[in-house]
């Protein structure tokens, strides 16, 4: 949540500051700022909502200075107002912050009570004011910087300008993360390596408790004890140079039909399609021995490792235990024997997915994540590393990294199934086979279905509430049809088992509220067409999601019915996944909003 950029540069940097900060947007988008050094002046543009206010009001009244930060906000203390937009001052100092400071209300006290006057409501401030009163007694911007980090509580990182040193930027990092990038003649720091794409690859991330003095032509790096340390230089990919929507009216619906290229690239990352086999994984998590696998993650990664939990138990007959990354964090379970954890993030970020991975890795256990981003902390801080090859995903709502995860936990079935014995070589093969066949199965049903979902959108736009069911991994998919058609159409909608109907929801069920079914022709299907008899019989109106051999065995009445090709059972989620992206989409884009940035939302979720 909320994105920085710095630039100390030999040009006027604010509009390659707006430049960094367009590809940070996705990290919220509630206000943004800058602020540069000029002639030993801080000077500062900020504008509430999105970017593009910024951007013009930088045209009407441009900022000079070859030293600048910058802010992209999704606020937590203090409301979205111009106010209390980034960069924040204090006597000398601005500060861009990402994060939460946990003790601020303390710090402020203190600060109120030897006369500092703050002008926001938010947290940020006293960091700016901190420092300044650091300042004011004596103390040279390096320590300043040493103590704040020890007085500050709470998760940040923070890029700051001090009107005294008109040569340098320096930042720090406890928590969210950091990119330090190296230009000739220039350097330059952001939120991640892809708001640098324009500048530079070449990349340092600073680790946690680090702080840097950032001059144009190097990074002095220190550690929490503010010792000198070098850290690693590295290529950041060259897939974060494409992040720009093509022909697509959003990101969404762009990664939405990258679908069919980027499952095909994890996969082929994971089996060996020539010899129908799996690859070998690393061995840092022995699948052929662990008794139990722990898995959390927030929001639709959590989805992923449900559809992953109900392979792994099936295939491989591991004994999963899943929960949401903000309860599992607190649960202070206790993790005894032979187990190992896995964590599923996009970002690689999510605090709460965070957390629990280092309680985990406290309690000694193997860490692995599924992870799209490759120089997250997440992945840095795991045994072993299960890449999705998903490539930036910039809207909000997860599509692709989210079916690419689901891709990565299919391939893990199928290596722990075979490393555990329960499958056999036979059955490998024709799992790896059905697999093959996602790609191309997932290209073919996204054109098959695109002109059906766009009618249907415009008729599920005239409801107010959404009901979707499911069994098995449907149930998973009718939570996350729920999730996606809320979020970006802002429509209430509730993901049941289909099981539940009875044990409460079906008191809702009227024609006012649609009930989307997802029910190929599964071992489960009778079951769910039962509870579609229910829905039916109380006047209900059904969306039906189903196969070919589905639609033919069913006869009732429906609202609408969505028919996909007859598909081998182990990839049903993934394809059966792609109507429901879309008709979350379709909805959005039919009813005005934000797809790629709904309110509220933010897409690294680093704070609690
Ligand atoms: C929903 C969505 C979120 C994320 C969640 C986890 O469409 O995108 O629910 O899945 O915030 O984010 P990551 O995967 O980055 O940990």
């Amino acid at each position: 949540m909320c994105g920085i950029v710095g630039i100390v540069g030999r040009n006027s940097v604010a509009p390659q500051l707006v430049d960094a900060l367009k590809r940070l947007e996705y990290r919220g988008y509630d206000s943004a700022g800058v602020a540069t050094l000029d002639k030993g002046r801080l000077n500062r543009r900020r504008a509430e909502g999105k970017l593009i206010n910024l951007e013009n009001m930088l045209q009407q009244d441009p900022l000079d200075g070859t030293v600048g930060i910058g802010h992209t906000r999704w606020a937590t203390h203090g409301a979205p107002t111009q106010n209390n937009a980034h960069p924040h001052f204090g006597d000398g100092v601005a500060v861009v912050h990402n994060g939460i400071i946990e003790n601020f209300s303390e710090i402020k006290e203190t600060l109120i009570s030897e006369g500092v006057h703050f002008t926001t409501q938010t947290d940020t401030e006293v960091i700016a004011q901190l420092l300044a009163s650091l300042l004011r007694q004596g103390k040279t911007t390096h320590q300043a910087m040493q103590q704040i980090m020890q007085r500050l509580k709470g998760a940040y990182a923070l890029a700051v300008l001090f009107a005294n040193d008109a040569n340098q930027i320096i930042c720090a990092r406890n928590g969210p993360p950091l990119a330090i990038g190296h230009g000739d003649g220039e350097m330059y720091l952001g939120s991640d390596a892809i708001a640098l794409s324009p500048f530079t690859d070449d990349i340092t991330y600073l680790d946690d408790g680090d702080w840097a003095v950032i001059t144009r032509d190097s990074a002095e790096i220190f550690d929490d004890q503010g010792r000198r340390v070098e850290r690693p230089r590295s290529k950041a990919s060259s897939a974060y140079a494409q992040v720009e929507k093509g022909n697509h009216r959003h990101f969404m619906e762009k990664e939405i039909y990258e679908q069919p290229e980027v499952i095909s690239h994890t996969l082929a990352h994971y089996v060996d399609f020539s010899n129908g086999t799996i690859r070998k994984l690393p061995d840092e998590i022995d699948f052929a021995s662990i008794e139990s696998l722990k898995i959390a993650a927030c929001g639709s990664a959590f989805y992923a490792g449900q559809i992953g939990k109900g392979w792994l138990e099936r295939y491989a007959r591991l004994p999963v235990e899943i929960d949401v990354a903000s309860e599992f964090r607190y649960r202070e379970m206790p993790l005894p024997g032979n187990q190992a954890a896995l964590f599923v993030s996009q970002s690689g970020e999510t605090a709460d997915t965070l957390a629990s991975l280092r309680y985990c890795k406290e309690n000694g256990l193997p860490i692995g994540t599924i992870v799209n981003v490759r120089e997250s902390t997440m992945a840095r801080e795991s045994d072993v590393v299960f890449q999705t090859l998903a490539g930036p995903e910039i809207g909000v709502a997860s599509t692709k990294a989210l079916t690419c995860q689901m891709a990565v936990f299919a391939a893990l079935s199928i290596s722990a199934g075979m490393a555990r014995g329960v499958l056999d070589a036979n059955q490998e093969k024709a799992m790896v086979r059905a697999l093959s066949e996602a790609p191309r199965i997932a290209n073919s049903v996204l054109n098959l279905i695109q002109p059906q979902m766009e009618s249907l959108s415009r008729e599920l736009s005239k409801y107010n509430h959404v009901l979707y069911l499911g069994r098995g991994s449907n149930y998973t998919l009718a939570l996350e049809g729920a999730l996606k058609l809320k979020e970006i159409s802002y429509i209430h909608a509730e993901g049941y088992a289909a099981g539940e109907l009875k044990h409460g929801p079906i008191a809702l069920i009227d024609e006012n509220m649609p009930v989307i079914v997802i029910a190929p022709h599964d071992r489960y299907f009778e079951k769910t067409v039962s509870n579609m008899q229910e829905v039916s019989a109380r006047g209900g109106r059904i969306i039906f999601i189903t196969d070919e051999d589905g639609a033919k065995a069913c006869k009732l009445e429906t609202m609408a019915t969505i028919v996909l090709p007859n598909v081998d059972e182990f990839i049903m989620p993934l394809i059966f996944m792609l109507p429901i992206q879309l008709l979350a989409y379709h909805t959005a884009v039919f009813m005005g909003t934000d797809v790629d940035q709904p309110r509220n939302l933010a897409k690294s979720v680093t704070v609690e």
